[in-house]
């Protein structure tokens, strides 16, 4: 039972996760990906951060994917957004999955409507820009990335569990010069550089360093495993921990130099992209299991 339900939940996470990481260019936008439009648990941070994943472009939909009767939509002006105030919306939709094609270049502000949805963190505010400035250049080869901790989900504990940031941690590549970025809501998170040892046992009351205010960015300056938690008490064992392994940066391959390899094997070798994560030791798994139900009833209750 306990396992199905772990399985479940593992899935669910993963599919969650892996969506959200795909960001591919299209006309359609469904906002907040598989999160859907809600009020967020990371607060309001969750929608910026997902809108920053984005270029709009007049022609553009925005999908808004929620319930009907338990969310709405409304379009509002840079006031209404700014204070809350859905008084005199622009336009305002109760039927989802809500369409809205972004027809002209310019600024445009959502909110939810209800109770206290929009200051909790249900707003949106994007920028369309024109076409005619064409696509998007294609990356450069590897510049430094700064990485959101989490995406859309900031850094919390997570609903279910430690498998958040494990999965968020997975598929991506850390390089010396990159950077990490932990958005959380002042005074109920604070980001621990931990050891190994602290990582795998939760006991932060040693840290290496702790930051409190939000947004926290970290540049990653040297290789090797990284290793993150909070200080408040339970979030750790809760699963609001970050393992990741860093890489050297990979020097440039210049034809005549071919023959040599790079003095620093870390950088060269083929796993050193693979799974960053490794589980923890000592942790009891039931008791993160039940803690993960636990938090996500609070949350499934929190959000209706
Ligand atoms: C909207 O949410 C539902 C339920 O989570 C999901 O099944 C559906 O695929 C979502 N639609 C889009 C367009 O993402
Ligand atoms: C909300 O906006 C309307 C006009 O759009 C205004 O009349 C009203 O005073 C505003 N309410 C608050 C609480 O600011
Ligand atoms: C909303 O847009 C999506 C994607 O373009 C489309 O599949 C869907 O039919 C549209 N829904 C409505 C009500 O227009
Ligand atoms: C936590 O670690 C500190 C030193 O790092 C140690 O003194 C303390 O006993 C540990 N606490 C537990 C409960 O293991
Ligand atoms: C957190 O506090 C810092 C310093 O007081 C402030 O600069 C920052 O804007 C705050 N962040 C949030 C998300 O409130």
């Amino acid at each position: 039972m306990t396992t199905k339900i772990r399985a479940a939940l593992v899935v669910v996470a993963l599919a969650a996760l892996l969506h959200t990481a795909v960001v591919v260019a299209q006309t359609t936008h469904v906002v907040g990906d598989s999160l859907g439009w809600l009020v967020p648990p990371g607060g309001p941070i969750a929608y910026a951060t997902w809108a920053d994943t984005q270029t709009f472009v007049v022609g553009d939909i925005l999908v808004f994917n929620f319930t009907t009767g338990e969310q709405d939509v409304a379009r509002v002006s840079k006031e209404g957004f700014d204070s809350c105030n859905s008084t005199n919306p622009i336009s305002l939709k109760t039927t989802g999955p809500a369409n809205f094609t972004l027809d002209t270049v310019g600024d445009y502000y959502f909110i939810g409507t209800m109770d206290r949805h929009c200051p909790l963190g249900q707003k949106l505010a994007i920028k369309v820009i024109d076409s005619s400035a064409g696509p998007s250049p294609p990356p450069s080869p590897r510049s430094p990335v700064t990485y959101t901790v989490g995406d859309i989900l900031g850094w919390v504990v997570p609903p279910l569990g430690e498998v958040a940031y494990s999965t968020w941690a997975y598929n991506k590549i850390f390089i010396v010069g990159d950077s990490l970025v932990f958005n959380f809501i002042n005074g109920t998170q604070d980001v621990a550089v931990v050891t190994k040892e602290a990582y795998d046992s939760c006991n932060t009351s040693s840290t290496i360093t702790v930051y409190a205010t939000s947004p926290t960015t970290i540049t990653l300056t040297t290789t090797g495993m990284h290793y993150f938690s909070s200080t408040y008490e339970l979030h750790c064992g809760l699963g609001q921990k970050l393992a990741i392994n860093v890489i050297a940066k990979s020097t440039t391959p210049s034809p005549s130099g071919a023959a040599t390899p790079p003095s620093s094997s870390v950088g060269a070798s083929p796993s050193a992209g693979g799974p960053t994560a490794p589980p923890p030791s000592s942790s009891a798994p039931s008791r993160i299991v039940a803690g993960a139900i636990a938090l996500l009833s609070i949350a499934v209750a929190f959000l209706h």
